[in-house]
């Protein structure tokens, strides 16, 4: 299978390496780094052995850093035991971090690249799907406070991101899946192609080992490369969408995962939040029943769930104002105008968002 690279252009211009195998591109990727420190959660721990050794053999010094699985490691403590082990270990501003694990992991190793001497060079190396498509790409990082999850964070470009599928096929099928819902959602905003590979064959298309994948990957990072590189800050507002765009269907779904106290994984959430706006674009008169149900349809096909309980609509609706892209008291949608076509709409009529939720409501 080829090696494909997509060039990022924000802050500074990077490739993301999509492939297999690709572990032993890691040395080219931090030339010139003295040290490096790996941080890595539990389950990676033996791959992260493996890449300390391809490292060492590079010329590398290489410090582990295991922190705790999933969120669990966006915190301030954990963030605080990061800089004690760099300090610990003399770390210079000639040396790099790399971030080996899920989304969570990834932020964190960002977050503590950016703060480390006020910036030193990250390689992500994502081994989830929403990883690859999402959380790793573009330079966002961050940690979770008691205020909310992601509100201390940094922009910080990596230096490069390698997407290794093989890295997929220990993944939990149901973990796999989740991270569908990010790449549908790219689908529906800005490339309908990504929709039609998956309606041809669902089961194809999140197969970790088929081919399928690894297209549906190259489209979802390329879509993510040219939003962050036209606003890479996330600065646009008003009626023009920039990097915006990649928040549809995430209002309701925060307010979801807020409500299920993070225990429902973030795609899954997603994929009830992408219902949810669909619906509300039909009943506001701005998407035609084919493009509404057609989320539905496609995110159901891969298993994902596509309602949510009744009897929940006063917490679902506060979870949105708190919502951290809401302006003041008005809460901002993205919705579609048709597939492909992604606008604002801020503070729509409340009683169309409740019957979006009655549409969508299941017990
Ligand atoms: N995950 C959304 C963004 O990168 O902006």
């Amino acid at each position: 299978m080829n090696e494909l690279r997509i060039a990022i252009r924000a802050e500074h211009e990077y490739d993301v390496i999509i492939g297999r195998g690709l572990l032993g591109a890691l040395p080219a990727l931090l030339e010139g780094s003295g040290r490096v420190a790996i941080v890595h959660a539990p389950p990676l721990a033996r791959t992260a052995l493996t890449m300390r050794d391809a490292l060492e053999q590079a010329g590398h010094s290489v410090l582990l850093i295991g922190v705790p699985d999933a969120e669990d490691a966006k915190t301030a403590l954990v963030l605080q035991d990061c800089w004690d082990r760099l300090g610990a270990a003399g770390f210079t501003r000639n040396d790099a971090i790399v971030g080996l694990g899920g989304g969570a992991t990834t932020d964190l190793a960002g977050f503590v690249a950016a703060t480390w001497l006020r910036g030193v060079r990250v390689v992500q190396v994502p081994t989830t799907l929403l990883a690859m498509v999402d959380a790793a790409v573009g330079g966002k990082t961050g940690i979770n406070t008691a205020a909310g999850k992601n509100l201390v964070g940094a922009f910080h470009s990596a230096s490069g991101v390698l997407c290794d599928l093989d890295l997929l096929g220990s993944l939990e099928p149901a973990e796999l899946v989740a991270g569908m819902a990010e790449v549908v959602k790219v689908g529906l905003t800005s490339d309908p192609e990504i929709l039609r590979l998956i309606q041809v064959d669902p089961g194809a298309a999140a197969d970790p080992q088929g081919e399928v994948l690894q297209e549906l990957v190259r489209r979802a990072v390329q879509v993510k490369a040219d939003v962050v590189g036209g606003d890479f800050r996330e600065v646009r507002s008003g009626a023009a969408l920039g990097r915006e765009v990649l928040n549809y269907g995430h209002t309701f779904g925060h307010a979801v995962e807020r409500l299920e106290h993070y225990r429902w994984r973030h795609g899954a959430a997603i994929s009830v939040g992408l219902c949810f706006v669909a619906e509300l674009a039909r009943l506001g008169g701005r998407l035609n029943d084919a493009d509404a149900d057609l989320h539905q349809e496609i995110l159901g096909s891969l298993g994902l769930p596509t309602t949510y309980a009744p009897g929940h609509w006063a917490a679902l609706l506060d979870g949105m104002q708190h919502d951290k892209k809401t302006r003041g008291s008005v809460i901002r949608f993205v919705v579609l105008e048709g597939i492909g076509q992604p606008v604002a709409w801020d503070g729509p009529d409340p009683a169309l968002l409740e019957a979006a939720y009655a549409a969508i409501s299941r017990s």
